[in-house]
C-alpha cells in the first residue's frame, strides 16, 4: 500500500479488471484501454482443476502472447487484472488485495451475493480506486467521505429523498495535507488499540530441524481518537526491527532519525507498519511435529501407513512477559496433502477432528489448543491405498497461534499524544502465529 502512493505515477498499469465468483462467473468488469473480452478469464480456469477453483490455487501471474493476468482469490471471489506490459506483479497484487479490503470494509465481506447486491457501490468504488487503470484513492477514510457505505440509514434516506449514494461534497481530507484522515472526528471515549502480530515462516524437516525461518511483524492499530491526534510511538528496543515499511501517515524521517513512529492516524483500523525481525539464527519453534510415512509399492498397488504426532516443545524462541507461566498454543490445525498416487486414506486422531477430502486429497486435522502435559498426546494415524507410482508426499502446512508472545521481544516504551487535551485509553496486545509454516515429510 505504501508503495502504491509513491508509484502512482506509473503509466497505465491495468487495462481491464474483472471480479468473478469462485466458479468463474464474471460479476463486474471495468475497462480502461479498449475492451478486453471476458473470455480472457477462461485462461485462468483452464489452468485449474474444477475442484481447485474454490481453493484459490490459481497461479497469481499468468501470461498470454499479448497480456499478463494478475489475480487474487479472497473471501469468495477472484479479482483479476489484465495488463498489457509487465508491471511489478507485487504492486498489482497489493492493489487487488486493497480492492478486496475495501469491499470487506464496505459490505462486511466480499461474497458473490454481496457484490451483486451492491453492484452500484462496487462500480463507484472501482471508479474512485482506479483512475485510467492506475491506483487513485485507496484510503478507506477518503473513500467513505465520497461514497457512503450501504448502511440501513443510507438506504432509507436514499429512498426518501431519491438522492444517489454519492456524496455531493468533496471530502475534506483530499484537499488537506492529510488525505487519510477525515475531519471532525469525535468520540465520547477516546481509545487506541495496537496489535503487534508476528508471523513465523519456516521450513522444518522430518527430524524437527528448522531448515530456514523468517519472522515478519505488523502493527495493526484501531484508532478511535477525536480531533487531529498527533501520536508518537517509541520502542524500548528498536534494534530488533530490521526492515520496515509504514502507512503513509507516518513521518518517515522521524523514524530514520530517532527510531520513533510519529503519525496522525486515520480513523478506525489500519496497518501502521510492517517489519522484519532481526534474527541471527533460525527460530526455535514452540511445537514439534513428527510425521512418519511408510509406503510399500509392489506392482503398482500397495498400502501405506501414516502417523503424525504433534506437541509443545519445552523451549522456544518466543518471548512471553511471564517466563514461568506455561505458554498457550491455540488454533492448531494441520493441512496434510497426500500425493496423487494415494487412492483412498482412512484416518483417525486421538485429539481433535480429522476430515479427508477425497477430491483434493487433503486431510484437515483441527486440534485447537495444545494442553501442556496432556495425558493424551495428539496423534493422527491411518492407512492409505496406493495406486500407481509412489511419490514423496508434499509438505504439511501447520497453523498455530500463541497469544501474549513475540519472537522479537519488541516492547512499546511509550505512546504519547500531542495537540489534543484528552487522555486516551491505550491497549496493546502481542501475538505470534504461523505464517507459511511447513513440515517436510
Ligand atoms: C444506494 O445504495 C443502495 C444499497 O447499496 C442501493 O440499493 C441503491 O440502489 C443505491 N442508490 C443509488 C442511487 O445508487
Ligand atoms: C538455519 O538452519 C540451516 C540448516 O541447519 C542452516 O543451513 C542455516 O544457515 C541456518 N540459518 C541461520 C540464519 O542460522
Ligand atoms: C509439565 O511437566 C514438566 C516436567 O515433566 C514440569 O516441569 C511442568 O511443570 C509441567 N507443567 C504443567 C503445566 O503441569
Amino acid at each position: 500500500m505504501l508503495l502504491l502512493q509513491t508509484l502512482i505515477s506509473l503509466v497505465q498499469m491495468i487495462n481491464s479488471l474483472f471480479v468473478t465468483s469462485a466458479t468463474g462467473e464474471v460479476l463486474i468488469e471495468r475497462h480502461w484501454r479498449g475492451v478486453t473480452p471476458r473470455n480472457i478469464c477462461d485462461l485462468c480456469w483452464d489452468e485449474l482443476n474444477p475442484q481447485d477453483k474454490r481453493s484459490g490455487t490459481l497461479s497469481p501471474l499468468l501470461h498470454t502472447s499479448k497480456h499478463y493476468l494478475v489475480s487474487v482469490f479472497r473471501e469468495d471471489i477472484y479479482v483479476i487484472a489484465v495488463l498489457a506490459k509487465e508491471v511489478p506483479p507485487l504492486l498489482v497484487i497489493e492493489l487487488l488485495q486493497r480492492v478486496v479490503d475495501i469491499f470487506v470494509e464496505y459490505f462486511g465481506a466480499a461474497s458473490e451475493g454481496l457484490i451483486k447486491d451492491n453492484f452500484a457501490s462496487v462500480y463507484q468504488l472501482l471508479e474512485e480506486m482506479l483512475d485510467n487503470g492506475n491506483p487513485l484513492t485507496t484510503e478507506p477514510n477518503a473513500l467513505k467521505a465520497m461514497i457512503a457505505p450501504p448502511s440501513v440509514m443510507g438506504r432509507l434516506q436514499a429512498v426518501a429523498t431519491g438522492k444517489s449514494n454519492v456524496s455531493d461534497v468533496l471530502p475534506d481530507g483530499t484537499i488537506s495535507s492529510m488525505p487519510w484522515r477525515k475531519s471532525g472526528v469525535k468520540y465520547a471515549q477516546n481509545e487506541i488499540y495496537l496489535d503487534i502480530i508476528e508471523e513465523v515462516d519456516a521450513v522444518v524437516d522430518r527430524k524437527g530441524q528448522v531448515v530456514s525461518s523468517e519472522v515478519s511483524g505488523a502493527i495493526v492499530a484501531n484508532s478511535r481518537l477525536s480531533g487531529i491526534p498527533d501520536l508518537c510511538l517509541s520502542f524500548l528496543d528498536p534494534e530488533v526491527i530490521k526492515d520496515c515499511s509504514f502507512h503513509p501517515c507516518v513521518r518517515y524521517t522521524r523514524f530514520e532519525q530517532d527510531r520513533v513512529v510519529s503519525f496522525v492516524p486515520p480513523d478506525g483500523t489500519f496497518e501502521l507498519m510492517r517489519y522484519r525481525v532481526n534474527t541471527k539464527t533460525n527460530v526455535t519453534v514452540p511445537i514439534y511435529v513428527t510425521p512418519v510415512v511408510t509406503m510399500s509399492d509392489q506392482h503398482n498397488a500397495g498400502y501405506g501407513r501414516i502417523q503424525i504426532q504433534i506437541g509443545q516443545r519445552q523451549t522456544s524462541s518466543l518471548v512471553t512477559p511471564n517466563r514461568k507461566a506455561p505458554m498457550l498454543i491455540e488454533d492448531v490445525a494441520l493441512s496434510i496433502p497426500f500425493p496423487k498416487c494415494v487412492k483412498t486414506a482412512t484416518l483417525s486422531a486421538t485429539v481433535g477432528t480429522v476430515l479427508y477430502d477425497e477430491a483434493t486429497k487433503v486431510a484437515s486435522w483441527t486440534i485447537g489448543r495444545l494442553t501442556p502435559n496432556a495425558t493424551k498426546v495428539p496423534q493422527l494415524s491411518g492407512s492409505m491405498i496406493i495406486q500407481g507410482l509412489a511419490e514423496g508426499p508434499p509438505p504439511i502446512q501447520v497453523k498455530w497461534k500463541v497469544p501474549v508472545a513475540s519472537v522479537s521481544g519488541i516492547q512499546i516504551a511509550a505512546l504519547q499524544l500531542k495537540n489534543e487535551r484528552y487522555r486516551p485509553y491505550k491497549g496493546v496486545r502481542t501475538i505470534t502465529k504461523s505464517g507459511r509454516f511447513q513440515i517436510r515429510m
